[in-house]
This record gives structure tokens, C-alpha cells and sequence, in this order.
């Protein structure tokens, strides 16, 4: 269903510059901590408020940037940009819970009950076993985020060394000694975008970063998908009077990935004929078209929506064309584009015409982590180091947004629901990526040549992406970082 957007002017200065331009970023090093100190905290608070850049500052940023790019200036400006976000935890810490926070955004259940519950009850990560020594039954996660988390500094910027002194300047609110700071950090995870000519791809190879909705009245318009209302990416829009506007919530996934077994697997299974020519196809050009069809892109970042069975550079570098499609013609099969592909489960576009789909949106923000694949781990086949993706991404409510997305999309085979005026008994399976489902990880329509056929045998798949971490975080807007202290109520 589409319904036009209302274009709103929000606040950029009220804002953290993460959320709506994003801190523009060659490396980001993410800080979880423990709050030791409620009431310090808030005092501390409004004092890293200076410290935190906002959209307005964000923006000049980006136009700095492409200044320099323009006047074709050697290396990077150096740019730093600190944003900072507390869990349900780090609220009741400093007071912020039952009441204070009645009538707002904060009480949406998924987001008080926290990432670990969801990870466990609703999302299906692996789970710890019921006789494991510690945390049994819990999700298979570094241990630091089955133990209390409750807030995140995140530091992104141009380089280690701008980074690293940022954090510096942070530290003269928050010492390191926790007996004299309001907070100790308990995990620190640093991601760098990975080296060129792979920068910009996550390590699965392929492009990231393409798609995200344009908010009507802040972004201009690129030819795609319709731009969504700001209430959808920013908390406080809908109810008047609630003192979480221009907040937003982030949730946070530390997810490994397995490239070396992604790449076996490709090879394994490389699709054998062109369907257009009906030549066979060499190995790397099977392996690259199923890969093509896993994601819904090449890696190069052109949809095979638009371009179904021949990667084509020049529409993946065209940022007016590279996003233009909508699965609009082949909502009845997936001849160009397998309904579990990973963008057509997570961004159905056309295929969800009964409800609208701007609130299911996420602006996303993530960041590869580790090395790149090492010699010995190509020759094994195996992962030996960790590396993944920092996923991050905003929205103005979880449970209708990433959880709706992780669950009812990219988790169900079912979706979406055509078996029965469509192509009876037909299921599409799981988004091979990033679903995750209790019984065989399978998906249909990876092959052209069957891609609509009932019958066909579908495709069998390892588990590629492999979830270590998590948390679901409010991003206070920046007037309610000064002033948190009028919210809380006194006793
Ligand atoms: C390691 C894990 C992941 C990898 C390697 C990955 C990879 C990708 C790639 C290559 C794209 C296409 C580029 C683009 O459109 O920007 C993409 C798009 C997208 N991903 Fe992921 N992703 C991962 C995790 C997730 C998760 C956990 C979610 C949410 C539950 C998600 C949601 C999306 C969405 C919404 C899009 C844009 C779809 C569109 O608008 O066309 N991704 N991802």
C-alpha cells in the first residue's frame, strides 16, 4: 500500500548525526558500558553533550567531504563523530522507567525487554545448551552481552588515530578508573571499512550501503523506492507532548561471518547454464550468479532485478538507476529475483501491497569488522579468524521494524504468502543470509531455469552468518541529553 509521505522539516540540531546522515566513517569503535553511577551519569550527560555531533554537523561534514573529493585533494579530511545511546537497563539506572517514561516511545515491550530476550524468545539464534556451564539456555553470544549492557559510546571517523583521540576527549567525562567514572566500558569492538578496492563491500564480497529509505522533507529525492515520513525513523512524532522527539532507536548485531564456507558453497553449488543462451557456465560465472541470487544484487551492487543474469557496471556506479526497481513485474514469480533473496525479504517492495511498508524501514548504518581472508583460510576452506559485520540500524520502533523484518521476512519461509492463487504449494524458504529457523535452512528460485517450478529441489544451506551480540538502544535526542535530570522523577 502506498501512501504519499509527509515531507517534515525535523530538527537536524536536535538530532545524533548517526541516525539521519550517518557519521561519515573509514573506521568505528563501538564502547558498551555499565552505568555505575545513575544520578552522576546524568550529570556527566549534559556534560559529553558538546562532545556529540549532530545531523546539522554531519551534513558539513559530508559537504567537506565533497569538497575535497571535487577539488581532487589527496587523502582523507580528518573527521570524528561521537553518538551515544543507553538500553531499558541503562534508563532504570538512571530513573527512567514505569511512570517517567509513560505515554512514550520508551515503553515499546520489545525494546524494555532488551536484545538478549529477543535473540532467545523471538529472533532464533543459537542457543547455549540447557546443561552449558554458564548462561544454559541463553543465546551463543560473547559473554559480555548476556551480562548487563547499558549504553553504547560510538566513535566513528577517518582514521585509528582521530578516533583514538575522541575517545580521548571522552574520557575526561567518563575516566577510565570506574571509581571515578559514572560508567566502565565492558566491551569495546572497533570495524574499519575493509581495504580498496573492497571498500564499501561487506566480506561477503558484495556492495553494501545502497539501499536505505529517504526521509520525505530531509533527503533529496534519488529515483526508487517512495521516501518515508520522518515518524518512521524518529521516536516522538506521533503522540504530542512526548519528550522523546527526534530520539531514535539503534539496534546493534555483531554478526561473524563464515566468507571461506560462503565461497566453497557458492562454488559447490555455482549454477551450470546461462538461462538466456543455454551455454553452460564456467565455474565462476555459476558461483557468481547464485551468488547474485542469494543477495538480490551482483556484488558489484547492480539489482538482478534489473539486470537478472549478467552483472552490469555501469548500473551498479549509477546512484539514479541502481535503486530503481520494485519487483514490480514479477511479483507473480521470481524468475529475475528469488522472493528469499536477502533484499527482497528485508525491502519486499512491491511484493507487500496490502500494508504499508514504511514502518517495517530501517536506516542502516553498519561497519565490516577483522581481517581480510588470510591464504591458509582460502586453502582450508575454513574460518580461523572472526570478521563480520557491525550491524547497526535505526528505526522509531523495534518490534515493527528490524524485529518485523528479522521474524516475519527473512526467518519464514512462507513469505511471501503466494502458494495459493499464485503457484500452489509453492515455498520460497528462508533469506539464505541472515535467516535463521529451527529445522532445515532451504530456499527456492535459486535456479533460473526452475526458479517457479513446485517441484524443484530446493537448496540446501550452511549457516553463513552467525550471531555473537546484541543490543537494543535508545538514542536520546541531543535537548534531552542536557536535560535528562527534569525527566526523572525525584524520591
Ligand atoms: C552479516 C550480515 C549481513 C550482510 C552480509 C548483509 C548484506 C547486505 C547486502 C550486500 C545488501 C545489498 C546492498 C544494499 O542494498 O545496501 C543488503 C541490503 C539490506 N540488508 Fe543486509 N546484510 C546483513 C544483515 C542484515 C540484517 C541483520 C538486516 C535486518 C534484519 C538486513 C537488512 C537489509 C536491508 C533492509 C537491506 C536493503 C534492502 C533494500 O532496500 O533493497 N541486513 N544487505
Amino acid at each position: 500500500m502506498s501512501t504519499a509521505a509527509k515531507p517534515t522539516k525535523v530538527n537536524i540540531h536536535n538530532i545524533q548525526g548517526d541516525v539521519l546522515s550517518g557519521l561519515p566513517k573509514k573506521t568505528q569503535t563501538f564502547m558498551f558500558f555499565k552505568i555505575n553511577n545513575g544520578k552522576r551519569f546524568v550529570t556527566d550527560l549534559a556534560k559529553l553533550a558538546p562532545l556529540i555531533k549532530t545531523v546539522a554537523q554531519s551534513l558539513q561534514d559530508r559537504e567537506a567531504i565533497d569538497k575535497h573529493k571535487k577539488e581532487k585533494k589527496p587523502g582523507l579530511i580528518k573527521l570524528v563523530g561521537a553518538n551515544i545511546s543507553l538500553t531499558s537497563t541503562g534508563l532504570q539506572a538512571v530513573g527512567l522507567s514505569g511512570t517517567a517514561i509513560a505515554n512514550t516511545s520508551l515503553t515499546e515491550p520489545v525494546f524494555q525487554a532488551g536484545a538478549v530476550s529477543d535473540a532467545q524468545n523471538v529472533l532464533n539464534d543459537p542457543l547455549l545448551p540447557p546443561d552449558a556451564p554458564k548462561n544454559p539456555g541463553k543465546p551463543d553470544w560473547d559473554p559480555e552481552f548476556l551480562d548487563r549492557v547499558d549504553g553504547l559510546l560510538l566513535v566513528a571517523g577517518d582514521s585509528h588515530k582521530t578516533v583514538d583521540e575522541k575517545i580521548k576527549e571522552i574520557r575526561q567525562v567518563f575516566p577510565a578508573d570506574p571509581n571515578h567514572s559514572s560508567i566502565t566500558i565492558v566491551k569495546t569492538i572497533v570495524g574499519d571499512v575493509r581495504p580498496d578496492p573492497e571498500g564499501g563491500h561487506e566480506h561477503f564480497g558484495f556492495l553494501d550501503g545502497i539501499s536505505n529509505p529517504l526521509i520525505a522533507g530531509f533527503d533529496k529525492p534519488v529515483p526508487g523506492p517512495e521516501p518515508i515520513d520522518a515518524s518512521n525513523t524518529l521516536t516522538g512524532y506521533v503522540n504530542d507532548g512526548d519528550w522523546t522527539k527526534d530520539g531514535s532507536f539503534l539496534v546493534f548485531r555483531y554478526l561473524f561471518q563464515k566468507v571461506p564456507e560462503f565461497n566453497n558453497f557458492l562454488q559447490a553449488n555455482a549454477l551450470k547454464k546461462d538461462p538466456i543462451t543455454s551455454n553452460d557456465l564456467d565455474e565462476t560465472a555459476g558461483s557468481d550468479l547464485l551468488g547474485a541470487r542469494l543477495v538480490g544484487r551482483w556484488k558489484s551492487g547492480a539489482p538482478v532485478d534489473i539486470t537478472p543474469f549478467k552483472d552490469n557496471l555501469a548500473l551498479a556506479n549509477d546512484k539514479n538507476r541502481r535503486n530503481n526497481f520494485e519487483f514490480a513485474d514479477e511479483f507473480r514469480d521470481n524468475n529475475k529475483c528469488p522472493w528469499a533473496s536477502h533484499i527482497r525479504r528485508t525491502n519486499p517492495r512491491a511484493d507487500v501491497r496490502q500494508a504499508p511498508i514504511a514502518p517495517r524501514r530501517i536506516m542502516r548504518r553498519g561497519i565490516a569488522f577483522g581481517p581480510e581472508v588470510t591464504p591458509e583460510e582460502k586453502t582450508s576452506g575454513t574460518t580461523q579468524q572472526g570478521r563480520g559485520l557491525l550491524f547497526a540500524c535505526y528505526q522509531a520502533n523495534i518490534t515493527n521494524a528490524f524485529q518485523f523484518i528479522q521474524k516475519n521476512w527473512s526467518n519464514n519461509p512462507t513469505f511471501p504468502f503466494i502458494g495459493k492463487d499464485i503457484l500452489p504449494g509453492f515455498i520460497p524458504g528462508v533469506d539464505p543470509l541472515i535467516g535463521q529457523v529451527k529445522g532445515p535452512r532451504e530456499m527456492t528460485g535459486h535456479d533460473p531455469l526452475t526458479a517457479n517450478d513446485p517441484d524443484q529441489t530446493p537448496l540446501s544451506m550452511e549457516t553463513f552468518i552467525l550471531p555473537r551480540g546484541g543490543a537494543y538502544l535508545f538514542v536520546p535526542p541531543i535537548k534531552l541529553l542536557r536535560e535528562l535530570n527534569k525527566h526523572i522523577p525525584s524520591s
